[in-house]
């Protein structure tokens, strides 16, 4: 039986880690799509065709170790709003998502266009200094030596470019529970989360 999950919201709102946690909780399988683009901007960065990264994009592509850093998400966020990168990805997310046990997905287009008819649909927020604050101590710890004010930036340029493309923007789906982490602890979040899914098991 399949059991789908989705969650989006914007950078550092928590989605990583909220995914990995339910989907440890519930015994679900675990898909980051933003690895997806991640992977496609990093070869873009290489010297790639974008549309042709994608239509060409392998597993193992998914493993390479500099997908995290601050530069390779930027380059994520301008290959996203490429319709035939976007669309070269579709497939791969829908089979993911009704794989047989259940899926958690992570993303930005989760609920909205890859998987509307999700079982449980999450949008997870959190104000934008919390998140710079966040992912500055993440990148830091990665050995990054950008400024908190530096972090803020990207991550705003990236609300921006996400929230505004015309294909598939990051917007809450119809029906998703809005789940603002500003003030919560990773606790928290994680049990407001299970909370939800448990209730449509
Ligand atoms: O970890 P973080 O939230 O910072 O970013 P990510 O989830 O790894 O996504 C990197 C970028 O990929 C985002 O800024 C989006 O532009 C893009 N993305 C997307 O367009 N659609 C998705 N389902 C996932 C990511």
């Amino acid at each position: 039986m399949s059991f789908a999950v989705a969650i989006d919201g914007p950078a550092a709102a928590g989605k990583g880690t909220i995914s990995r946690a339910v989907a440890a909780h519930f015994g679900f399988a675990h898909l980051d799509t933003g690895l997806l683009y991640r992977a496609v901007g990093a070869k873009v960065l290489e010297g790639a065709d974008a549309i042709e990264a994608a239509e060409g994009l392998r597993a193992e592509d998914l493993q390479a170790g500099h997908l995290r850093t601050a530069e390779v998400a930027q380059a994520a966020s301008k290959v996203a709003v490429i319709p035939e990168v976007r669309a070269a990805l579709v497939d791969f997310q829908r089979a993911f998502a009704r794989r047989d046990g259940g899926a958690v997905l992570d993303g930005r287009d989760i609920g909205t266009v890859i998987c509307p008819d999700a079982e449980v649909k999450i949008f997870v927020t959190a104000s934008p200094e919390v998140r710079a604050k966040r992912r500055f101590l993440e990148l830091r710890a990665a050995g990054s030596t950008m400024s908190l004010d530096e972090v803020l930036a990207d991550v705003l340029a990236r609300d921006a470019r996400d929230s505004e493309r015309a294909t598939a923007p990051m917007k809450p789906a119809e029906g998703a529970l809005i789940l603002d982490t500003s003030e919560l602890t990773i606790d928290e979040a994680v049990a407001v989360a299970t909370k939800a899914i448990a209730a449509r098991r």
